[in-house]
């Protein structure tokens, strides 16, 4: 995006994880852009009405407890004019052939965390009722889908179940042993060329002001 709208034009890149930011800074220099500026904040503290010409969200939504209050300070964030554009997945798409234990664990699992924190698995499939609700006119909406034979969008559902281990112990959802159990699984699935992973469906929407 930041490509797209220089040299006149500038972006800000938001999300409340450091590590997250620092590798995002990291790409931006290593792009040689000059015209991005990330900051460190909960989307429940961003409003800035009427400042911008596009509003972008990914993967987001489905982590916000009020996920419409969001969409209505993005849409006031637009100056007249301005685009809004939010992807997010719907978590009951993730699915393989044949079918596999560990990653139906990560699914359960992953799905029960997001929701214990709040969020919502399933958020893609409810964004055009998010836009209705927040009073954002006719959205545009499409959906796309995904295959994984090989490579490194095959191993998301693995290297999440990986990074994610911790917080699913702490929350109690299960227990250690299980997550060891299902990684085995996953990872030998993950690995075995003749396997396929659908990932999750993606709903792309969008709204001009
Ligand atoms: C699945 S990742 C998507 C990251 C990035 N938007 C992308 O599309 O690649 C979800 C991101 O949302 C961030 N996040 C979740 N809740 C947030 C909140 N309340 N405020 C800001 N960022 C949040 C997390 O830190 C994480 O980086």
């Amino acid at each position: 995006m930041a490509r797209l709208v220089a040299p006149a034009g500038s972006v800000v890149g938001i999300d409340m994880d450091s590590v997250k930011l620092g590798l995002a800074r990291k790409a931006a220099k290593e792009r040689g852009l000059t015209n991005v500026e990330f900051r460190r904040l909960p989307v429940q503290e961003w409003d800035e009405p009427g400042s911008y010409d596009v509003a972008y969200a990914r993967f987001l939504l489905k982590h916000l407890s009020q996920p419409v209050a969001l969409l209505r300070r993005m849409w006031t964030a637009l100056r007249p004019g301005g685009l809004l554009i939010v992807e997010d997945a719907d978590f009951d798409g993730l699915s393989s052939y044949p079918s596999n234990s560990g990653l139906r664990f990560f699914l359960r699992t992953y799905s029960r965390m997001i929701e214990r924190r709040g969020g919502d698995h399933a958020a893609g499939r409810k964004l055009y009722s998010y836009f209705l609700e927040a009073g954002i006119p006719s959205p545009d909406v499409s959906l796309v889908g995904s295959i994984h034979y090989e490579g490194e969008e095959k191993a998301l559902p693995l290297s999440t179940l990986e990074a994610t281990t911790d917080s699913i112990v702490s929350e109690g959802i299960a227990s250690r042993d299980q997550i060891a159990a299902a990684t085995v699984s996953l990872e030998e699935f993950t690995k075995d060329s003749r396997t396929l992973i659908f990932g999750p469906r993606v709903f792309q929407l969008y709204s001009r002001k």
